[in-house]
């Protein structure tokens, strides 16, 4: 099948790469000239495992090509997905300004039958808006419809999640459409939920919301576990083995961040509000994951006492490990409030730290973890990079000033960390 994807960001690309591997013929369009210079050759503009060999090779087989000409996509093709980004506003809301302008040039240019796939994760009714735009835009009598199909990846395994999905969820207003659909995604064997738009807008945002009530309940109970002196590794594990529960999204930690889980609550408290339900639930999941960076900034203060003029290493920037991406790194919010007490700061991230570069000033960036303890007063974890996992920690404690740890994301065993001489802090587990 003849397919473009509008917007080359992480869902875009990975979606636009996948579906050249699972055989159609693919556009890639971004408007950003220089993005489209660089996949031309090639180069990833972003960090994603597999991504680069999937692209290199579904471009030899001339199923995968870059443009930054629209129009010329959306005539050469029979589906078209937006996959365009929907940042927040600053009341939370999402700027669905790019969907509209792609939604009206496709208006202008559609010259035969299209669907279009709203693949962006938006709020619901945005289907209806989608499809509104097009019909006061267009300018011959091609027919058009309108179609749901919001994305599950994750970064750093997005390629994975694509091919792999527990689900595929088509909002679709026609038995053709849901068709087409199936067709392109049949080689992947998941099951199928096929409704309607509104229905699959919904899905997104509330599984999306389900993921980050997880994490900030765990973070919750980790706090709980910290005052009552028990493991919250312990109680997640058999809080998870209830199959109705679930083990995954238990990890307590230092709260979520990423471009989607905190964009996405706010913007489902938001429409939710405008629905004319106060969504109490999920402002408590918000606050709560506000809270967990005091929670840890508290804990360095337990350990070193005060933070002013003292080294602090910090070991990983991004939001997340295997991924260069610094949107939302509860790492912006920890180290700005450690500088904000007079902290000097030393780093190091396997990936963000160009990322990162752009948005921490007085950070000295190091080379690698080591040079990172070498002189500190404390080490803290903000990333669980595998490689952090895997460190020589009698090194580590012979570099550091003195062998303190505070890790945010549980990396160690605590009792093992003792015997090797440290004082370890963790989230939620007895120090
Ligand atoms: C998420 C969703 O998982 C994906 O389905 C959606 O389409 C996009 O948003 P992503 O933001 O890439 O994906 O990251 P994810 O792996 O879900 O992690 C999000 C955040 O939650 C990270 O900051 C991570 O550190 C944190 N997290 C995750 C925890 O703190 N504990 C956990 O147990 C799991």
């Amino acid at each position: 099948m003849k397919l473009s994807v509008i917007g080359c960001g992480y869902v875009g690309l990975v979606s636009g790469a996948c579906l050249a591997a699972l055989g159609n013929e693919v556009i890639c369009v971004d408007i950003d000239k220089r993005k489209i210079a660089l996949l031309k050759k090639q180069k990833m503009p972003i960090y994603e495992p597999g991504l680069e060999a999937l692209v290199r090779e579904n471009c030899r087989k001339r199923r995968l090509s870059f443009t930054s000409d629209l129009k010329s996509a959306v005539s050469g093709s029979d589906v078209i997905f937006i996959a365009v980004g929907t940042p927040p506003r600053p009341n939370g809301e999402a700027d669905l300004s790019f969907i509209e302008n792609v939604a009206r040039t496709i208006a202008e240019e559609m010259d035969s039958f299209k669907i279009i796939v709203e693949k962006s994760t938006v709020p619901v009714e945005t289907g209806e808006w989608i499809k509104k735009t097009v019909e006061r835009y267009a300018k011959k009598s091609a027919k058009f419809e309108v179609a749901s199909n919001p994305e599950f990846l994750r970064e750093g395994t997005a390629v994975k999640d694509f091919m792999n999905p527990d689900r595929i969820i088509l909002g679709v207003e026609s038995k053709r459409a849901e068709e087409v659909l199936r067709e392109i995604y049949r080689p992947l064997k998941a099951p199928v939920v096929a409704t309607d738009i509104r229905s699959a807008e919904i899905i997104k945002h509330a599984s999306n919301s389900f993921l980050a009530t997880k994490i900030s309940f765990i973070n919750a109970i980790s706090t709980i576990c910290d005052a009552a002196k028990a493991d919250v590794d312990q109680v997640a594990l058999g809080v998870g083995l209830d199959k109705r529960i679930g083990p995954g999204f238990l990890n307590a930690g230092i709260g979520f961040g990423g471009f989607c889980f905190p964009k996405d609550l706010a913007a489902f408290i938001r429409i939710s509000e405008k629905l004319g339900y106060n969504f109490e639930l999920l402002k408590a999941v918000e606050k709560i994951n506000q809270e967990q960076k005091q929670v840890f900034l508290k804990k360095i203060e337990q350990a070193i006492w005060n933070v002013s003029s003292k080294t602090i290493g910090v070991l990983g920037l991004s939001f997340k490990p295997n991924t260069d991406d610094m949107r939302f790194a509860p790492s912006l919010d920890i180290l700005q409030a450690l500088q904000a007490q007079g902290a000097k700061i030393k780093a190091f991230d396997p990936h963000a730290m160009p990322k990162a570069k752009a948005l921490l000033k007085d950070v000295m960036f190091c080379k690698d973890s080591y040079s990172v303890c070498r002189g500190s007063d404390c080490l803290a974890i903000l990333t669980e990079w595998e490689d952090f996992r895997k460190m020589d920690l009698k090194k580590v404690k012979s570099l550091l000033n003195q062998p303190v740890i505070v890790d945010g994301r549980n990396i160690y065993d605590p009792k093992e960390m003792r015997a090797l001489g440290f004082r370890y802090f963790s989230m939620g587990r007895p120090s």
